[in-house]
């Protein structure tokens, strides 16, 4: 791709910002003179030959054979997120879940170890905990997120180490690079669930990772309208994940991969207004009566501020924190919100809130959620990209209902 320098004098070269690449990099422009990337809604293509008795099947670059395997609106949209995470290739896929998945079962064999954080998306436990093992591919989960504790962990004969970061709801940081040196050395393959940072806030391939995993469904699209999900890495690892995805079928469709195109071309500018909601309002509720503990990366009192500062561009829109008055509490500031939608999910444009109680970690008992610091009075905002002042208004008028 071309698509990584400006057209100046050589020593001017440099990578285009990610406002520009986030526009910019993976379109299919001109295709009958078209400025955007046409959705080539269809399942199948003419054959790549004029002879078929000689066609050995193979599907040229640039050419495709069935949308399964590939497509031009899908590359195109591959092609804009591998630019964003400068990795070599990204595939995208029907949801976070299938790119996991398909991640998983493309470099993982019967008889294969893995080890993983425990604070990561249910989803994702759930398959490595109960699928994987079916399947006889065995996770240990690390139960903190301290770089000594997760390298504790790998040995040699360790396939894959799964991290996520930053946590969800706790917005915990995870030493990526100091954790990618370690396993580098003993020959472990590190993938990140980047979700919450997005690829404008952190890099993890640039810090040390293999692989770097986003459900597409969150900031990457951004407007709460699509499911999807992708892997981003070398050529080499990805040509693995290419084939099984082609096997097991967890590819996204044209339209979709359209409307994710769409919605990336706003996500630099987005995350800067995400980035700066989240920062004023977990200071607002810092210093609230009804707040006992705010979560948030970017305030100074995060206990891994310094290490969010130094490997995160921006800390994100994602906050967290504990209301008083216990679940009750909770549960009156829920119902008082206006603006603020009470939905599960996250990195849409829109401001959601919700309780991890009785979303995202049902699955946990109370004594495992209190274990990990999730309280039955936490609430957890994505914070959108309204006004500020607005958000900030209707969690006072619902802080004071507690
Ligand atoms: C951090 C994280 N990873 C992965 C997923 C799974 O993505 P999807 O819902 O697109 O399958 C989610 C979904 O909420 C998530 O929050």
């Amino acid at each position: 791709m071309s698509l990584w320098v400006y057209g100046f004098s050589e020593c001017m070269k440099r990578a285009r910002g990610f406002s520009t690449r986030s526009v910019d990099a993976g379109e299919l422009k001109g295709i009958k003179g078209s400025v955007n990337t046409p959705i080539f809604q269809t399942s199948t293509f003419f054959y790549p030959t004029e002879d078929e008795s000689t066609w050995n099947g193979a599907v040229p670059k640039g050419t495709y054979l069935y949308s399964r395997q590939g497509n031009p609106t899908i590359e195109a949209a591959e092609n804009k997120i591998a630019a964003l995470e400068g990795a070599e290739r990204a595939l995208v896929f029907s949801s976070g879940m299938a790119a996991t998945s398909t991640l998983a079962l493309s470099l993982l064999n019967s008889g294969d170890k893995m080890v993983s954080m425990e604070d990561i998306y249910g989803g994702s436990y759930n398959l490595f905990k109960n699928d994987l093992s079916r399947l006889g591919i065995s996770t240990k989960f690390v139960s903190s997120v301290h770089t000594d504790d997760i390298v504790a962990a790998l040995s040699p004969d360790v396939k894959l180490l799964w991290l996520e970061s930053p946590t969800n709801p706790l917005l915990k940081i995870v030493d990526i690079p100091e954790i990618c040196k370690a396993a580098k050395e003993m020959g472990v393959l590190v993938a990140v669930d980047s979700t919450f940072a997005s690829p404008i806030n952190q890099n993890p391939i640039e810090l040390g990772a293999d692989l770097v995993m986003h459900s597409c469904t969150k900031y990457l699209n951004g407007h709460s309208d699509l499911l999807a999900g992708t892997v981003a890495g070398s050529n080499e690892l990805m040509a693995e994940i290419s084939k099984r995805r082609t096997t097991m079928g967890g590819v996204i469709d044209p339209f979709g991969a359209f409307l994710l195109l769409r919605g990336m071309k706003t996500l630099a500018v987005r995350m800067r207004q995400h980035n700066a909601n989240a920062m004023m309002i977990a200071t607002y509720l810092q210093g609230h009566e009804k707040v006992q503990k705010v979560n948030y990366p970017g305030l100074p009192s995060h206990p891994q501020h310094e290490l969010a500062r130094k490997i995160m561009r921006g800390f994100g829109g994602m906050v967290s924190f504990d209301v008083k008055g216990g679940v009750q509490g909770a549960e009156r500031f829920m119902r008082s919100l206006e603006l603020i939608n009470r939905a599960s999910s996250l990195g849409g444009v829109e401001s959601l809130a919700s309780m991890p109680l009785n979303t995202s970690h049902t699955a946990f008992t109370p004594e495992d959620r209190l274990k990990l610091g999730i309280t039955d009075s936490m609430i957890r905002l994505s914070v959108g990209i309204e006004d500020a002042e607005d958000l900030i208004d209707d969690l006072e008028r619902s802080l004071g209902q507690i």
